[in-house]
């Protein structure tokens, strides 16, 4: 049996979230602003964030994929769902429930720039950086862990462990 190590509990989560979602309502108040989740992972983090933000946003998904059934990225990024609404002006702020190499985020980024949005950027559940080969600017990380794969809380291995309402490191 794999055993599961408490990374972060449903308290430390929501405490986080509740500070990241007011610092979104400030920075955007008066913005025409748009949540992109990155599907599957973040669907737990979007849909407590927007109830946490107190100005009006609307919400759109991607999905990507290149995991599979590993541990790491295989470095092929595919868009298997893509946003149906015009991106054109608007803000855009795309949220991912991690950012582990950074090769996710980047295709995302560009990808949605190509749209001609007003501004894009990055919402992170877990800043991951162990092992990171990409500069990015996040522009709002609710944690940073250092290592390790993480589950729970929306995070998957294989599909599961996704409804579990900590997060917690696997240990295979
Ligand atoms: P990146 O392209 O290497 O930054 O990988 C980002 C994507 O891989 C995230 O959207 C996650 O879905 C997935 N991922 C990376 N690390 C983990 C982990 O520790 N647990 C679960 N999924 C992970
Ligand atoms: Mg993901």
């Amino acid at each position: 049996m794999p055993e599961l190590i408490p990374i972060l509990n449903k308290k430390e989560i929501e405490k986080k979230v509740h500070a990241v979602a007011q610092q979104i309502s400030t920075d955007y108040a008066g913005c025409d602003l748009l949540f992109i989740g990155v599907l599957k992972g973040a669907f737990i983090f979007l849909s407590d964030l927007i109830r946490q933000v107190t100005i009006p946003v609307k919400v759109e998904f991607v999905k990507v994929s290149s995991y599979g059934g590993n541990t790491s990225s295989t470095g092929h990024i595919k868009l298997a769902y893509k946003p149906e609404s015009d991106l054109k002006n608007k803000d855009v702020l795309i949220v991912e429930d991690i950012i582990d190499t950074g090769l996710t985020i980047c295709y995302l980024l560009d990808y949605f720039s190509s749209f001609g949005p007003k501004s894009v950027q990055v919402c992170t559940l877990i800043d991951k950086r162990e092992r990171r080969d990409k500069k990015i600017k996040i522009r709002y990380t609710c944690h940073v862990v250092e290592e390790g794969f993480l589950v729970g809380y929306g995070l998957d291995y294989a599909e599961n462990y996704r409804y579990l309402p900590d997060i917690y490191c696997l240990k295979i």
